[in-house]
């Protein structure tokens, strides 16, 4: 177990928090892709750690941002500058990180990780493409993060917002790769939910094996030992286990 203290706090609107913290070792080991298991409370309640996506990471800083949804995230936007929060990590395994391009596809939440594969992708000079969608207005705080960086990035929103893409962002990435010209073999990078992946699956001109998707499924401990997480295996018999086996998978791998 470690302990991180809270150097950084902001609210995104009401209800997303970036959380910035102070642990050399997640700071310098995490990749993107990988995640941390926080103990949102003090003591045993809420007993089970909940697990976070790396943003990016500074020097012995590392960045969270998440979205209040239920009780242990409530708790976790009221911690402040200064408190210490005991967590594991950098858990899992990350994206692949050398493509010669690539496309990264991420809806609400689920750009954290692309984020920081963003991040790298533009310390290394490897051409992406980031498409980002949010379900309505409310979230268009995250657009406001992310422009705040100059990633080439093309938006969608499912309600009518002046300047984006009308529909899901899969919708729009679809649309963009029928009018692309280069048809090129780019590495695909996804993160959202089930039918996001589902859709992809189904797209006749990509292999599954030119895409990684982050999965998120229920956690208990974060590394292995409770299977709370199983996901069958494609092709053969088994399950993976999210946490110790993932959370980044080839589409291929996995029966969705
Ligand atoms: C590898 C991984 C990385 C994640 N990264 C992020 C991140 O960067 N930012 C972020 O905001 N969230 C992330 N999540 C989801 C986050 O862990 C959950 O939102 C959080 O655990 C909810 O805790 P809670 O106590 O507030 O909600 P709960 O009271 O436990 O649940 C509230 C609602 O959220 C749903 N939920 C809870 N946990 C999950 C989950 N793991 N997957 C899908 N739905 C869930 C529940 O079904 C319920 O509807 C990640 C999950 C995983 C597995
Ligand atoms: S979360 Fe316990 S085995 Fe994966």
């Amino acid at each position: 177990m470690k302990k991180a203290k809270i150097v950084k706090k902001r609210f995104l609107g009401t209800s997303f928090v970036e959380l910035w913290l102070e642990e050399n070792d997640i700071a310098h080991l995490a990749i993107p892709g990988q995640f941390v298991m926080v103990a949102t409370g003090s003591g045993y309640d809420p007993f089970l750690k909940r697990p976070f996506g790396i943003l990016a990471c500074q020097e012995n800083q590392f960045g969270l941002l998440f979205e209040i949804v239920g009780r242990g995230t409530q708790i976790l936007s009221q911690f402040e500058v200064g408190d210490q929060v005991d967590l594991l990590g950098p858990l899992g395994n990350g994206f692949s990180v050398n493509p010669n391009e690539a496309i990264l596809i991420g809806g609400g939440r689920g750009f954290v990780p692309l984020y920081f594969l963003a991040q790298i992708f533009t310390i290394k000079k490897i051409p992406f493409q980031f498409f980002f969608g949010i379900k309505n207005r409310e979230e268009k705080v995250l657009i406001d993060y992310l422009t705040e960086l100059s990633f080439p990035m093309i938006f969608s929103c499912q309600e009518k917002v002046d300047g984006f893409y009308c529909g899901t962002i899969l919708e729009a990435f679809i649309d963009w790769y029928h009018h692309s010209p280069s048809k090129t073999l780019k590495k695909i990078y996804a993160c959202g939910p089930l039918g996001m992946f589902q859709a992809l699956n189904r797209m006749k001109d990509i292999q599954p094996s030119q895409i990684e998707v982050s999965l998120e499924s229920r956690m208990g401990c974060g590394y292995g030992v409770c299977l709370s997480c199983a996901v069958k295996k494609k092709g053969s018999p088994g399950y993976f286990h999210v946490c110790k086996d993932g959370p980044v998978f080839q589409l291929g791998e996995i029966e969705l």
